[in-house]
């Protein structure tokens, strides 16, 4: 066995010699007592960027979901999402177990958004039988969907009818800077329409700890309070915020690296065997793959003894994701390994 090529995740990249230095080189205080001068101004940045009145910074993806779904939704109400979405799959039932907020899915093509399905799920003010209706939350970009950009039309078109019929709207913008650097469209259009949004730069930016939720100064505070409630108050963060600042400013750009390479890996997945991915539909850094007749786990556990890391999100498919730490041709080499294995035939 090779070198290993890890695709499990853009979560593995490790902070560059340029981010230490400046985690180093960051003035810090106290954020509890709203004295951390680096994390400050790095709320206020970003806020600015998105079109938010505020931002806090938190640990986790997962945490500023949970925050900004619980300031649209009420204990005994409900937010709805798409079936495949990261706070119904993979928040390990946070919203429901923590906050006391029910789900209920559509089910987009490729995790897409789908008013049409929205609008027939959505019950605000459902009386006194059913469940409410309180928020709609979509993923931009929807991860186990693989790595689907969410258009604007549509997010904007969702926005409205949300503010028509009174639902909060939250975005899961995990990875909305990919999104941006696919589409050109500034990440700002998209979180500016969406009364909560989740950013993280523990993903393709490439930071070791962090993301932010983003919205008004009012729902800020109250999240802060929350945050603290949860034991998420912390205090020297400035040394995490300093490493996400490095991460938007100098890694923001080459994630147009990585969907080129998450292309090259489904070209050469594809060349093997067409069935099993769809080439066209690579619009960022994540690649799903279908496995056919095999299990996940078995095509998991196959590409790891040949050098290739990849992670199984269903019980026929897998998922490669690319990422600063990885380079075109190992991509390409990984991608035809898989093909190798998925055809039945070793990798030459
Ligand atoms: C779409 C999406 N949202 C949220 C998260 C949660 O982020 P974290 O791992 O920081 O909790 C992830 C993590 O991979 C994700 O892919």
């Amino acid at each position: 066995m090779g070198a290993v090529v890890d695709l499990r995740s853009d979560t593995i990249t490790l902070p560059t010699a340029e981010m230490r230095a400046a985690m180093a080189a960051a003035d810090v205080g106290d954020d509890v007592y709203g004295e951390d001068p680096t994390l400050n101004a790095f709320e206020s940045e970003v806020a600015e960027l998105l079109g938010h009145e505020a931002g806090l910074f938190c640990p986790t993806g997962s945490l500023t979901n949970l925050l900004g779904v619980w300031l649209l939704v009420r204990p005994g109400e409900e937010v709805l999402c798409e079936s495949l979405a990261h706070i119904a799959r993979a928040e390990m039932g946070a919203h429901g177990a923590v906050h006391g907020v029910t789900m209920r899915t559509w089910s987009g093509p490729r995790g897409q958004i789908d008013l049409a399905a929205i609008a027939a799920l959505a019950a605000p003010d459902a009386g006194p039988f059913l469940v409410s209706t309180a928020a709609v939350a979509i993923e931009n970009t929807h991860n186990f969907a693989g790595g689907t950009v969410q258009s604007i039309e549509a997010v904007r078109e969702l926005a409205g009818f949300c503010r028509d019929v009174g639902l909060g709207l939250h975005m899961d913008g995990a990875r909305l800077w990919n999104a941006s650097v696919a589409t050109g469209v500034p990440e700002r259009a998209y979180a500016e329409v969406c009364d909560t949004v989740s950013v993280c730069f523990s993903k393709g930016l490439g930071a070791p700890v962090g993301s932010m939720l983003l919205s008004s100064a009012e729902n800020i505070a109250r999240a802060r309070v929350q945050r603290k409630r949860l034991g998420g108050g912390w205090r020297q963060a400035g040394v995490l915020a300093a490493a996400a600042r490095h991460a938007l400013h100098h890694h923001r750009d080459r994630l147009a690296v990585d969907h080129d390479n998450a292309r090259a890996f489904a070209e050469a997945v594809a060349a093997a065997n067409p069935a099993a991915v769809d080439v066209a539909g690579v619009a960022t850094n994540i690649v799903v793959v279908a496995t056919g007749d095999r299990p996940a786990g078995q095509v998991v556990a196959e590409a790891a003894s040949r050098g290739v890391a990849i992670s199984g999100v269903g019980a026929r498919s897998v998922r490669a994701v690319t990422h600063l730490g990885v380079t075109a041709d190992e991509c390409r080499r990984a991608g035809e390994i898989v093909g190798a294995i998925l055809a039945g035939r070793p990798s030459r």
